[in-house]
């Protein structure tokens, strides 16, 4: 069992929700304690879904202590905001995104490399494999949080609001939103178009108001999020897979027990397992929906050229940050496993 090593005392500007939220250990009115877990997904979200569990399965087990409340919808702020609560221990625990934990913790820009990873079976075996995710899931102990479990976020794709990208020439001059990671962005002028970073809860006006052509996620972002209404064109150029990531407060979690953190273990267990079935009916009906009530049309691009662009920043990741090597050669192997279909 992992243990967070002790918290380096964390000044961080979340002050309106720091002084709103009453602080990790909280006891609401019947004298439990209250778990805080923030995510920025809709209620229908598999990421949701798989919360609900979370909270379902330990308060059964041990619901005379522990309150487990699940705040969706950035209702707690950002990722980014979200990740400063969790580290500081006003929230327990907080849903984000890989591409936002690389500004927390240098190993996390391995999982942010475009076409890290040959097939979704090579992804998924990868961060299922302790080898490769524990020392990533494990970095930014001294920082006051760890990860508990990675969460299903598919593949990530360029849509825009007008231009069908069909090569990455089609990308020029466009501003596309990424999220705010350095890789994101050095991934984004290497294929040519204009990185604009900036949180998930801001895209869809920034598309409506024409601030941006288009951004890059999952098929969820055009029918949860509502994407999907302004932008026509959705291309599987397969940029990235980049999984979120469940992040737990130190404090909170060395505080347990080990029954309870046996709990606990078995909780973000179901989390991974409950997320990943709901993903996979969760994107076929939203593609079928944005298909079929929005009007987008699904491309499929040769995804070499984009590769082909790419596949340098592997190199330069590599030379940056040398102790990430024998995991990314880790992965090579399940990409040797489990190759690509298109090959
Ligand atoms: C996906 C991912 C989120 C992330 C979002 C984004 O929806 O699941 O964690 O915040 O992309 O692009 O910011």
């Amino acid at each position: 069992m992992r243990r967070c090593r002790k918290m380096l005392p964390v000044l961080l500007a979340t002050g309106v929700l720091m002084t709103a939220l009453s602080g990790c250990g909280a006891k609401g009115g019947d004298g439990r304690q209250i778990i805080r877990v923030g995510h920025n997904q809709a209620t229908d979200h598999p990421t949701n879904i798989a919360l609900m569990a979370f909270e379902e399965f330990i308060e059964e087990r041990l619901g005379d202590k522990y309150d487990v409340e699940v705040y969706p919808s950035e209702l707690l702020g950002s990722q980014t905001d979200m990740v400063q609560l969790t580290q500081t221990g006003a929230i327990d625990f907080c849903v984000a995104s890989n591409s936002i934990l690389e500004t927390f913790s240098e190993n996390y820009t391995l999982f942010n490399m475009p076409y890290l990873f040959a097939s979704a079976e090579a992804y998924h075996a990868s961060m299922d494999s302790p080898e490769i995710a524990d020392p990533i899931f494990e970095s930014t102990t001294q920082a006051g949080f760890e990860a508990v479990t990675w969460i299903d976020a598919g593949t990530r794709n360029f849509y825009t609001v007008s231009v069908p990208i069909e090569t990455p020439a089609d990308l020029r001059g466009l501003k596309i939103r990424v999220q705010q990671s350095p890789t994101n962005v050095q991934m984004m002028e290497l294929l040519g178009g204009s990185a604009t970073p900036m949180g998930f809860g801001e895209v869809y006006t920034a598309l409506q108001s024409k601030v941006i052509d288009g951004a890059e996620n999952n098929e969820m972002a055009l029918t949860s999020n509502g994407h999907g209404d302004v932008c026509k064109y959705y291309s599987y150029d397969m940029h990235q897979m980049i999984p979120d990531i469940l992040i737990g407060n130190c404090d909170f979690l060395n505080g347990l027990s080990e029954e309870e953190r046996q709990i606990f273990e078995e909780g973000f267990a179901l989390v991974n397992r409950v997320e990943r079935e709901e993903w996979v009916k969760a994107v076929e009906s939203a593609k079928e929906k944005a298909a079929g009530e929005q009007g987008v049309t699904f491309l499929y691009p040769d995804t070499k050229p984009f590769q082909e662009i790419c596949m340098p920043m592997h190199e330069m990741v590599l030379g940056q940050y040398p102790e990430l090597v024998p995991i990314y050669n880790k992965i090579q192997e399940y990409n040797e496993r489990y190759p690509s279909e298109a090959e």
